[in-house]
């Protein structure tokens, strides 16, 4: 899978131009599950320029409540109710500036798997949590809190974005045996509180700085299943070209 996420870039139209820009230089790709996650007032537009074409729409964030006086927020029916498919949960930005913490997280992803979304649940260490040696601990804390009372037949769409705060938007990248180590760790902690058979399968994506020339030698990591992708996402042509990096067409033999 591998997921754009817009954040808090383009106007509707610019949007709507973005995903077409996408269509043409993807066309005929099949390999991958591409989702792409606008901002959420333009949802709809980027849902109808993406129609019948194998490309997702996903939201960057929404409530954990079905409906109520949460002004501002957006509902998991609302989502699915035009089209929506997948839902990035606890992206950092949202840990740090919206006091989102591993509780609503956890909230989150009820309502998110009960209405049949594609959770993207994101997890990660700050710096100075790796630099103190704690990424283990960090990540453990964050997948256990996150999934405390799904039950393993509900999670099977689960996917889990690894993404070391360091890295996001920072030009900063993990190695590949970096993201490939948390991501063990990550799959370890779902083993042990949903499945092995559900954990051997979850996608696990890598985020943080990924781009066009970096974007193989962290797909070809066995334990990668794929991007969350920011800053390069936002062009079409560089988000096209790591799609296809990433998926190893057109690399160099
Ligand atoms: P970045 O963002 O690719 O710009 O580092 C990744 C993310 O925040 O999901």
């Amino acid at each position: 899978m591998i997921a754009a996420n817009w954040k808090m870039y383009k106007t509707p139209a610019e949007a709507r131009a973005c995903a077409t820009a996408l269509l043409r230089l993807l066309a005929g790709h099949e390999r991958d599950e591409i989702v792409i996650c606008p901002p959420s007032i333009s949802l709809s537009i980027v849902l109808d320029t993406l129609s019948g074409t194998g490309l997702a729409v996903g939201a960057q964030n929404m409530h954990f409540a079905e409906e109520g006086a949460y002004t501002g927020e957006i509902s998991a029916p609302m989502l699915t109710s035009i089209g929506v498919t997948h839902v990035i949960l606890g992206h950092s930005e949202r840990r740090l500036y919206f006091n989102e913490t591993d509780e609503t997280v956890n909230q989150k992803l009820h309502t998110a798997l009960k209405h049949g979304l594609t959770p993207i649940v994101c997890v990660g260490e700050v710096l100075e949590q790796r630099e103190k040696g704690l990424t283990e601990e960090v990540l453990i804390r964050q997948v256990a809190r996150a999934l405390r009372d799904i039950s393993p037949d509900r999670a099977q769409p689960l996917v889990i974005a690894y993404e070391p705060v360091w890295a996001i938007g920072t030009g900063k990248t993990a190695t590949p045996e970096m993201a490939a180590q948390a991501h063990g760790i990550i799959r370890g902690e779902v083993a042990r509180r949903l499945d092995r058979r559900l954990a051997d399968h979850l996608r696990i994506l890598y985020g943080g700085s990924v781009r066009p020339d970096n974007a193989s030698s962290l797909l070809n990591q066995a334990e990668i299943d794929g991007a969350l992708v920011g800053g390069a996402s936002l062009k079409p042509e560089s988000f096209a070209e790591l799609v296809k990096h990433g998926s190893g067409i057109g690399d160099p033999a």
